[in-house]
């Protein structure tokens, strides 16, 4: 595996690692809050997080590539108010849709077109990651962020089930099922 590819794709181990720490300590933050619905969704979150660093683990080692783990940034632990979190998730992801891009463009750059088509995923659902943020923000600003809007709004974040990505596992073993 191309040196250059190898450290990236290292550093993005990282960086959603970090996502799935920032989204736990969001989590608590709601939690603290009493609003289970939100903490609910960014255990959810949390958990896709994961998924994700375990894509970039699990195909850095299919190639024959060195994993090295890095420090995880501890995240924030308090925010304003449910709304200035959830600008903060919206702005994160497109932080990590950022990343990816730049991604892109080393592999690339580097002419692998391996890690150019494993990258694809990503970029589709890192579009389904900012709608998702961004549809929160905007609900939040709609019902201004209280009452018993903010209620029915924690109601709905609530129902979110934690549904491993199709063709992701956390385990490599156990994608050759194609579960
Ligand atoms: Fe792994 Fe939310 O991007």
């Amino acid at each position: 595996m191309n040196e250059k590819i190898r450290i990236a794709l290292n550093e993005q181990i990282n960086a959603e690692l970090y996502s799935s720490y920032l989204y736990l300590s969001m989590a608590s933050f709601f939690k603290r809050l009493n609003l289970e619905g939100f903490a609910r969704w960014l255990e959810v979150q949390a958990m896709e997080e994961l998924t994700h660093a375990m894509k970039f683990f699990n195909f850095i080692n299919e190639r024959g590539g060195k994993v090295d783990l890095t420090s995880i940034d501890g995240p924030p632990t308090s925010w304003d108010s449910p709304l200035s979190a959830s600008e903060a998730v919206y702005k994160h992801e497109v932080k990590v849709t950022g990343l990816i891009y730049n991604l892109v463009n080393i592999a690339t750059e580097e002419k692998d077109h391996a890690t150019s088509n494993f990258l694809q995923w990503f970029i589709t659902e890192q579009v389904e990651e900012e709608t998702s943020a961004e549809a929160i923000v905007q609900k939040l600003k709609l019902i201004g962020g209280e009452g018993g809007g903010l209620y029915l709004l924690d109601q709905e974040l609530a129902q979110r089930v934690f549904t491993p990505p199709p063709g992701t596992t956390i385990l490599a073993g156990a994608a050759k099922g194609g579960a």
